[in-house]
């Protein structure tokens, strides 16, 4: 029979918990602290299907973006209807809001869940990838982008992200943004010939993202090109100044005149967050405002700024270590006890939240369960058999001491009526030395 493959672009993940490198780890971890993190920002979340119609995507992303012209994964549904995987989760947030009839409203969300885009598989780039995005729907331009680069300089605190740049630039009001193309246009133009086929679409359908890109022969023709900074407001211009020198002591952050993001939504400042160890796909997320996308769709004029993680980038990057619960073995010497000994553990969990406590359910010698624990990196061994369950003890293994170093200690006992005080003292005493 043929083997069954996963598709490719699309990884499984699974935790072990032993490995303190393993990828799908550090990704449930980053998960982890971003939704704190949301938490601490008084975000609310928000799911929403992971398959919507093709037209809500064509409509917001955008026919002149790579994602609506190349990278859709559209399939027809048993009734003809042309419905596609979300390629990234905005769209549908507005949607939704549009829907519920709560467009206009404010709203601070978050949500988290996979995207897909047929894009050719490389190093961080994938056909299935997680995003955590946040949505902040309401609000005019100027203190909520102070909150969305705050929230990245949090991000970035709290997880360690090594080398990290944040890149802000803005977009232009319609007017500015309508001069600057027409210059853009009319400089590139008597370098038609020299481009390639895909920044000549550019210059047709958005000139805005020949900025973007990869030809070098491109970029050399556009070191003379006009600059959007020259096109901007004063508003404008004074936003990007506010927020590099409010967040400049907490993070590296530079106005990036070239930087444009790749959908079409966006209509003022627009940022991306990169780092130099990420390789060719530098940037780990990115952003900006959408002022037009609710109204667009067919909602109300609703003020809106967003950002998306992707979280196989930002988990790759993160640089600090999950402190988990301590964890405890609990090993069951002999089957005659199984049962009331099973129950003490389960009396355990039950009473007592911060320890993570692992029951060895298979067969085996204490050697072999002690060598276990010891490769989960347990702190202690409870050991429990038909002479300590007579005497109502059991019998405490020391393997790590509080700094999570190996440690030779000797045994002892423990009596069972003492274990719940016991193991809530040693998480105590364990936390403390990891703060
Ligand atoms: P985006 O720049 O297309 O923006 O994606 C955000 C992040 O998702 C990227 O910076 C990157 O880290 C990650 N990403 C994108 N494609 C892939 C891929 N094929 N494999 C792995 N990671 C990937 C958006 O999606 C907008 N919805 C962001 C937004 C929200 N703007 C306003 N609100």
């Amino acid at each position: 029979m043929d083997k069954i493959h996963s598709l490719r672009g699309m990884n499984d993940l699974i935790g072990q918990k032993v490995d303190k490198d393993n990828i799908s780890d550090r990704i449930f971890f980053t998960e982890k602290i971003l939704r704190n993190l949301f938490e601490n920002y008084c975000l609310s979340e928000i799911r929403t299907p992971a398959l919507e119609e093709e037209n809500l995507f064509k409509r917001s992303v955008g026919d002149s973006s790579d994602i609506v012209n190349k990278e859709l994964y559209s399939f027809l549904d048993k009734n003809e209807k042309r419905i596609t995987l979300r390629p990234e989760g905005t769209a549908g947030v507005i949607r939704s809001m549009i829907e519920k009839k709560i467009d206009g409203d404010s709203h601070r969300l978050w949500y988290l869940g996979p995207m897909w885009r047929y894009e050719r598989p490389q190093k961080g780039r994938f056909r299935q990838f997680y995003q955590a995005g946040v949505e902040i729907l309401g609000h005019k331009e100027g203190f909520v982008e102070l909150e969305m680069i705050s929230l990245i300089c949090s991000i970035n605190k709290r997880l360690g992200i090594r080398k990290p740049l944040i890149k802000i630039n803005h977009l232009g009001n319609k007017d500015s943004k309508k001069a600057f193309c027409k210059d853009l246009v009319d400089y590139l133009k008597p370098f038609s010939s020299k481009l390639d086929e895909k920044d000549l679409e550019r210059l047709n359908k958005n000139p805005l993202r020949i900025l973007d890109s990869k030809s070098s022969e491109t970029q050399s023709i556009l070191k003379n090109a006009p600059v959007i900074s020259d096109y901007l407001s004063k508003n404008s211009l004074n936003l990007l100044e506010l927020i590099k020198n409010t967040f400049s002591k907490d993070c590296d952050i530079e106005i990036d005149n070239t930087l444009v993001r790749g959908l079409d939504y966006y209509t003022g400042f627009v940022f991306e967050a990169t780092s130099s160890e990420l390789g060719a796909q530098d940037a780990y997320l990115g952003g900006g405002r959408y002022d037009n996308l609710c109204s667009q769709l067919g909602g109300k004029k609703l003020p809106a700024i967003g950002m998306a993680i992707g979280i196989e980038r930002l988990a790759s990057l993160v640089n600090t270590k999950e402190h988990n619960p301590p964890l405890i073995s609990f090993i069951i010497l002999s089957s005659k006890i199984e049962q009331k000994a099973y129950k003490i553990a389960h009396d355990l969990r039950l009473s007592n939240n911060k320890i993570n406590l692992d029951i060895h359910l298979s067969e085996g010698s204490l050697k072999s369960k002690l060598r276990r624990a010891s490769k989960n990196n347990a702190y202690y061994a409870l050991i429990i058999g038909e002479e300590e369950l007579k005497s109502r003890t059991i019998t405490v293994k020391p393997l790590l001491n509080v700094y999570g170093a190996p440690k030779e200690a000797k045994q002892y006992s423990v009596d069972l009526k003492d274990l719940d005080d016991f193991l809530k003292m040693i998480a105590l005493e364990i936390a403390y030395n990891h703060e």
